[in-house]
C-alpha cells in the first residue's frame, strides 16, 4: 500500500455514470474525475455538448461513454446502464447531478412546474438510485452514489417551494438509502451546493440584484466550479470509505446562516 494518502482520491478502474455532464456542475466533475483516473459516463439530453466534452477528455487518455438520456425517460434509463457496461464496465459511482430551477413565488408556481422539478430533481435520481444499485448488487460490487442536492435543501426562501421540496425530498432519499445498502458496499450521499454560476441562474447573476446578493451572502462570492471537485471526490472515492448518509454543504459556509 503507498503511504501517500492522496493516493486514496484516485479513481483509477472506477467508472462514473454522472447525468446532467452537458454543463455546469456535471460537466466539471465529469472534467475532474476523468482527471483522477476514472472511466467516465457522459449522460444528458444535448448530446453535442457531450461530444465536445469527450473529445476533450479522450485527447487525455479517458474512456468516455455518450450517453442520449432524458433522465425522465424511465424506459430508456436501463439501455443506458447497459449502453455503459459495454461500453465501459458496470459504473460504481453515481453522480445524480441532473437537475433543473423554475423560482415562483408559491402563489404563481403552477403544478406543471412543480412535477416537472419533482420529476428531474427527485424521481429521476430515485429511478437512478435504483437501477444503478440493483445493478451494483447483483454483481457483489461496492459502489457510491452522490446526489447532487442544494443549500436550499438546508434552509429556503421565497419563490423556492418547488426547488427546495424537491432538494429536501432527494436528502431524505440520500438517508435511506445510505442506512439500507450499507450492507452491500453502496455508500449514498449528497453534496449541498451554495450558489455556483451556471447557466441555471448566470443571467440573474449577472444583474445588479444578482450581484448585491452575492455580496450579501456570507462567502461573500459565488463558489468557483473546482471548489465542488475535493468534496465530491472524497464522497466518491476510497478515501471517504467510512463516509455515509451525509450532506455535505459546499457553499462557503452559508448553509450556516439559513435556519
Ligand atoms: N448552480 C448552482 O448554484 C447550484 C446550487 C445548488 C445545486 N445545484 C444543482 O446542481 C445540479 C447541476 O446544475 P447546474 O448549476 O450545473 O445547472 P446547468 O448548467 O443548468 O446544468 C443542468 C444539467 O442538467 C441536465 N438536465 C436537466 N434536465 C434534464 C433531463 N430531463 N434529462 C437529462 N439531463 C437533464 C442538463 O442537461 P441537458 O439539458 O443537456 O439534458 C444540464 O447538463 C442541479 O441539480 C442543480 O439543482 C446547482
Amino acid at each position: 500500500m503507498s503511504t501517500d494518502p492522496v493516493t486514496r482520491f484516485r479513481l483509477e478502474g472506477r467508472t462514473a455514470f454522472i447525468t446532467g455532464a452537458s454543463s455546469g456542475i456535471g460537466a466539471a466533475l465529469a472534467e475532474a474525475f476523468a482527471g483522477a483516473g476514472a472511466s467516465v459516463a457522459l449522460v444528458a439530453r444535448r448530446v453535442e455538448r457531450l461530444d465536445a466534452l469527450a473529445q476533450a477528455l479522450r485527447a487525455n487518455g479517458t474512456r468516455v461513454s455518450i450517453v442520449a438520456l432524458d433522465v425522465n425517460d424511465t424506459a430508456a434509463l436501463p439501455r443506458a446502464f447497459d449502453q455503459v457496461e459495454r461500453e465501459l464496465g458496470l459504473a460504481d459511482i453515481i453522480i445524480n447531478n441532473a437537475g433543473v430551477a423554475r423560482p415562483a413565488l408559491f402563489l404563481k408556481t403552477t403544478r406543471e412546474s412543480v412535477q416537472e422539478t419533482m420529476a428531474t430533481n427527485f424521481m429521476a435520481a430515485w429511478d437512478i438510485c435504483a437501477e444503478s444499485a440493483r445493478r451494483l448488487v447483483a454483481a457483489g460490487r461496492p459502489g457510491s452514489i452522490i446526489n447532487i442536492a442544494s443549500v436550499l435543501a438546508l434552509g429556503t426562501g421565497p419563490g423556492y417551494s418547488a426547488y427546495s421540496a424537491s432538494k429536501g425530498a432527494l436528502v431524505q432519499l440520500t438517508r435511506s438509502l445510505a442506512l439500507e445498502f450499507v450492507r452491500h458496499g453502496i455508500r449514498v450521499n449528497a453534496l449541498a451546493p451554495g450558489w455556483f454560476v451556471t447557466e441555471m441562474n448566470e443571467q440573474y447573476f449577472a444583474s445588479e440584484a444578482g450581484q448585491a446578493y452575492l455580496k450579501r451572502i456570507p462567502p461573500g462570492r459565488a463558489g468557483r466550479l473546482e471548489e465542488l471537485v475535493g468534496p465530491a471526490l472524497l464522497l466518491a472515492s476510497d478515501a471517504g470509505s467510512y463516509v455515509n448518509g451525509v450532506v455535505l454543504p459546499v457553499d462557503g459556509g452559508h448553509h450556516a446562516g439559513l435556519i
